[in-house]
């Protein structure tokens, strides 16, 4: 599949390390905008909670190397073994550690969890564009993530940036719900890709939620 043919039909898991193979010479995928997005950037030196750090979905790495940069005690998982080969790489190069790992999203299984923050780049809205209930398992493992008070942030396409595909508000505020998610804050935000060496902005979103205490 090339990189023009997923982003038409959507990505199945196994399309993602045809994809970063494919792309690696011409930039990568358009998410990969060589840093990590612009809207989160800005939350990185304010409410991250550690010491330990969640990023599901992380890509060739460079969100939860930034949190790394920054003290964080950083685990990100991919689905894409060619993605995750590039962000331990990319560490490596900076004399990090992070703990990268190959794994479903929608059957995590971290023995380091419950975490103190947790971050979703970009995941949640790939999983809503598979359909097949991916979304619905991978809501259902994020609590056991997350330690009682931990902070949770979501960066999501809209629907509304019409190509077909995205989240809506309703579908974020009905997967961070009460009484297992709390202070609930969702932004509208732009997604930064890049594609063919051109900048590209999307409506999206960021949400914000607390894992509860007490559930
Ligand atoms: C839109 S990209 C975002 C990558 C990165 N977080 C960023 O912000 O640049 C979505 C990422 O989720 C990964 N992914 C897709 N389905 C997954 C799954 N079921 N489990 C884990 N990772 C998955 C893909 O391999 C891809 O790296």
């Amino acid at each position: 599949m090339t990189a023009h043919d997923a982003e038409a039909d959507g990505y199945e898991p196994h399309d993602y390390d045809a994809l970063y193979r494919d792309t690696a010479d011409s930039g990568g995928p358009p998410w990969d905008i060589g840093g990590p997005q612009p809207a989160l950037a800005k939350v990185l030196d304010r409410g991250v909670k550690g010491p330990k750090v969640l990023d599901i979905g992380c890509g060739p790495g460079d969100l939860a190397i930034a949190l790394a940069r920054r003290g964080y005690q950083v685990t990100g998982v991919d689905i894409s073994r060619v993605a995750i080969d590039m962000a331990r790489a990319k560490a490596a190069g900076e004399g990090l550690t992070v703990h990268f790992e190959v794994q479903d999203a929608t059957e995590l299984s971290l023995p380091s969890a419950p975490f103190d923050s947790v971050f979703d780049s970009g995941l949640l809205h790939s999983l809503h564009r598979r359909g097949g209930g991916a979304v619905e398992a991978y809501l259902a493992l994020l609590p056991g993530l997350a330690a009682p008070g931990a902070t949770v942030f979501v960066l999501a396409v809209s629907l509304a940036a019409g190509h077909g595909w995205g989240v809506t508000e309703e579908l974020l505020r009905a997967g961070f719900a009460e009484p297992q998610w709390v202070d609930t804050d969702i932004e509208e935000i732009d997604v930064a890709a890049e594609t063919g060496g051109r900048e590209l902005s999307l409506p999206g979103f960021l949400l914000r939620t607390v894992r509860a205490s007490d559930t």
